[in-house]
């Protein structure tokens, strides 16, 4: 120890610090291999809800991609004779932060012509080592009661601090039909490691409920930012095999902008730093937007974005965004705006002239599932906020009843409220 260290360290006791943990010496863990064993399995739901499945993961370099899948049956019986599919494989290098040759072999497949309202058993493998059966169920074809679950950003200490708040909502509502994330998976786009971090928070939960992300900022990076011709880490479309409806013309928003129907509410994907930065396709993505709100036949509307068209911190705002998505929410009565970004809590309902009752406009949510946090102001359009508090949401679909309620990372009830709908 230098005299210098020694005097800095006497200084901190004599000031009666404690040196945070984040300040303190990290070891930079190594980058983790792809396994010759299948990986970073998940599923993700298409356009069909009722029925196809996509089933995502990676392997070592130069192994084949396959899934078996079957109906579930109450014994062993399925495996009798399961049904097998090729999976794409995309096995070309990748450069990633930690190292600019990394290699894996990524892939994906969709499972078609599966039969509504039916629990499947798949696994997935190179045809010699295979994963575990998992299984999954398809949606019904006509609106029916289900749940899902909403988080915020992850991003920082994914794996270490994040995991927890995923884990508690998937503890509490395990039965979900889909987790939604408000983009902010990670915190450097390129990173494998930290993807791999939260494909570890994650585990074989992703593999048995599917996963449903928007990209985030930090899916982009500072590097690439979005901008015409500019497009989401490579990452995502090799991790996630989303629908891919988004707006014509536009293909680096390809499985960014998306939707999908689930038992009567259409989830709506918007890719704000797309929406924000890409000044050459906002016309195309509000056009494509207002089509498919104008044409919904579903009784309930979800959009989520990262981007908040209201945010919870007074220092932030994002003009553009809610300039281009506000009149579209108003015109269509979309139900929720679930978003990201800000690190803190906040929730209310705004019509056409600004904040209203509960019920009385779409109700926005601003929330957060990761340990890093920002200060929430008093918030003229908030009915309810929260400072310092990891919160998931856990949403239930009933006919003409929605029931949001929010909770915090330790389980404790944070905020609820029930829209109505004839
Ligand atoms: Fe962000």
């Amino acid at each position: 120890m230098t005299t210098r260290t020694v005097a800095l360290l006497s200084a901190l006791l004599l000031a009666n610090c404690v040196v945070p943990v984040a300040a303190q010496a990290a070891e930079q863990p190594v980058l983790a291999p792809a396994t010759q064993a299948p990986e970073r399995i998940i599923l993700n739901l298409t356009a069909d809800t009722a029925h196809e499945m996509a089933v995502t993961w990676r392997s070592a370099p130069g192994l084949a991609g396959k899934v078996q899948y079957a109906k579930a049956t109450p014994g062993p019986d399925f495996v009798r004779s399961p049904m097998m599919l090729d999976a794409t494989t995309d096995d070309a290098t990748l450069a990633v932060q930690e190292d600019p040759a990394f290699r894996a072999a990524y892939h994906s497949a969709v499972l078609t012509g599966l039969e509504p309202a039916t629990v499947y058993a798949y696994r997935v493998g190179d045809g010699t080592r295979w994963s575990e059966w998992f299984q999954f169920r398809t949606a019904s074809e006509r609106p029916e009661p289900f749940r899902f679950i909403y988080l915020g950003d992850m991003q920082n200490d994914v794996l270490s601090q994040a995991s927890r708040t995923l884990r508690m909502a998937l503890r509490m509502a395990g039965d979900s039909a889909f987790v939604i994330h408000a983009g902010d998976l990670i915190n450097r786009h390129s990173s494998d490691r930290e993807w791999g971090e939260w494909f570890a928070a994650g585990g074989f939960l992703y593999a048995q409920t599917p996963q449903m992300p928007t990209p985030g900022n930090h899916e982009y990076g500072r590097d690439t930012a979005a901008r015409a011709g500019s497009s989401v880490t490579g990452q995502w479309r090799r991790q996630f095999t989303l629908p891919q409806n988004g707006p014509d013309g536009v293909p680096e928003a390809s499985e960014t902008h998306w939707y999908t129907d689930y038992q009567g509410l259409r989830l709506i994907s918007i890719d704000s730093p797309q929406l924000d930065r890409n000044e050459a396709a906002r016309g195309a993505t509000i056009a494509w937007l207002e089509g498919i709100l104008a044409n919904n036949p579903n009784r309930w509307t979800v959009i989520f974005l990262h981007f908040p068209m209201f945010s919870s911190d007074p220092g932030r705002d994002n003009p553009k965004v809610r300039d281009a998505l506000k009149p579209l929410v108003d015109k269509y009565d979309v139900d929720l705006v679930l978003q990201g970004h800000d690190h803190g809590y906040a929730r209310g309902a705004i019509g056409p002239d600004g904040p209203v009752a509960d019920d009385a406009g779409a109700t926005y949510v601003v929330s957060v599932a990761g340990p890093k946090m920002y200060e929430v102001a008093d918030l003229p359009w908030a009915r309810k906020s929260a400072e310092r508090t990891q919160a998931f949401q856990i949403i239930d679909v009933e006919g003409d009843r929605l029931a949001y309620k929010a909770y915090t990372a330790s389980g404790e009830p944070l905020d609820a409220v029930t829209l109505t709908k004839p």
